[in-house]
């Protein structure tokens, strides 16, 4: 049996340590990766500076997070009919999930079980690093965009045929905005979105028909001239304000008035779990009452297709052809912070003082 070994956080809000960790065994529907890269996101700091007792509290330590995963499958599980041992691939790790709570499904070693649904494979020409920036960012992404509960839009199909209809995507140069970019146009929807203007080209390169800088002052009342005579599919909330700008602009819009949030609504960085129930309080109740004057449904989006039809849509149904193809790419570009799992506690520090338009990789 192979070696693991693990960036492990021993403790509430401690700096990970590499020490041996249990080989993990694939359960049914599951495969066993050896991980070559992993992908750090906010989540992964946030938890590290307020715990987890106020959002994650079935985590139990000592514990392995990450969700982010590229590497190679090195052993399936029963019922696993799609992947074989050998094949490249990428993937959700699952550990901080409720329904997981379980250090085998964390990205921060060598050795994850991922879930069959939730993994794809990718092109030859694709390597670890790339691929490890999609998983959560992607899932998030389709979580807003396709659950029942979120902007419900049509699947990409094999083809973007036009809806005739514009989805709103503030914050397209975050991770999560450039898989929603890509991945609402190609499910025929023409998309509007927000960036510094140093990422306009980008945005524009992965399909958003107009990009407006989200710190313009009248960023509001050019969006809603350029939405004159289109009809509106919902908006994706992502970045701090993200839902107060939306909510005065899609006020102002004809079609569909829903925004799906994947920021929770807590203005800058909260210093302490305290700070972030204060803030999430007072806005919330700011959002309640601007969504039922102006006719707005709003929902909170959780990055998670472990159990939903969303996630054989897109990590079964749409990735691989369009990886394969070029139609869909792994974007942002990865922002390699060092390798080895040594790495993963520097890697943290790096995303924890701000991106633009890059993931924060480690390659292992
Ligand atoms: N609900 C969930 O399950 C879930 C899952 C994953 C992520 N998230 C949340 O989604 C958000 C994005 O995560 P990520 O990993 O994609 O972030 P990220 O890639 O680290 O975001 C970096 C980008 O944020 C942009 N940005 C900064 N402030 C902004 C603002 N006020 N409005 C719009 N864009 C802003 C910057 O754009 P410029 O450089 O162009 O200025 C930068 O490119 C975070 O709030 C994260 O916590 C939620």
């Amino acid at each position: 049996m192979p070696t693991n070994s693990a960036a492990w956080m021993l403790g509430p809000k401690q700096r990970l340590q590499v020490k041996e960790a249990p080989y993990p065994k694939p359960g049914p529907g599951e495969v066993v990766v050896r991980n070559r890269a992993i992908a750090i996101n906010p989540i992964d700091w946030i938890q590290q500076d307020q715990g987890t007792a106020f959002a994650f509290g079935w985590i139990k330590y000592p514990f392995i997070f990450g969700n982010d995963v590229a590497g190679e499958v090195v052993e399936t599980g029963d019922q696993v009919t799609r992947l074989k041992v050998g094949d490249r691939v990428t993937g959700q790790a699952y550990a901080v999930d409720k329904n997981f709570a379980n250090s085998a499904y964390g990205a921060f070693q060598l050795y994850t079980v991922l879930l069959e649904r939730n993994t794809a494979p990718i092109p030859d020409k694709m390597s670890f690093e790339e691929a490890s920036v999609l998983p959560l960012a992607l899932t998030t992404a389709a979580a807003g965009l396709f659950e029942k509960d979120q902007l419900r839009l049509q699947y990409p199909g094999p083809e973007s045929k036009s809806t005739g209809k514009t989805v709103l995507i503030w914050g397209g140069s975050t991770s999560v905005g450039c898989n929603a970019i890509q991945l609402a146009v190609a499910a025929g929807y023409d998309v509007i979105s927000t960036s510094s203007p140093r990422n306009f080209d980008m945005l524009r390169s992965l399909g958003a028909s107009e990009v407006f800088d989200y710190n313009d002052s009248k960023v509001v009342d050019k969006i809603v001239s350029a939405m004159e005579g289109k009809t509106s599919a919902g908006a994706l909330a992502i970045g701090d304000n993200s839902v107060f700008r939306l909510l005065d602009i899609l006020g102002r819009c004809k079609g569909d008035k829903h925004i799906a949030m994947a920021t929770f609504p807590v203005p800058g960085k909260p210093k302490n779990a305290l700070h972030t129930m204060y803030g999430f309080i007072t806005s919330m109740i700011s959002i309640t009452i601007k969504s039922k004057l102006r006719g707005i449904k709003t929902s909170f989006v959780w990055g998670s297709v472990a159990h939903s039809p969303v996630g054989e849509a897109i990590y079964v149904n749409f990735l691989p052809e369009a990886l394969e193809t070029g139609r869909f790419r792994a974007a942002p570009e990865p922002m390699v912070a060092g390798s080895g799992l040594e790495a993963v506690q520097g890697a943290i520090d790096v995303q924890r003082k701000g991106v633009s338009a890059k993931k924060v990789v480690v390659s292992l």
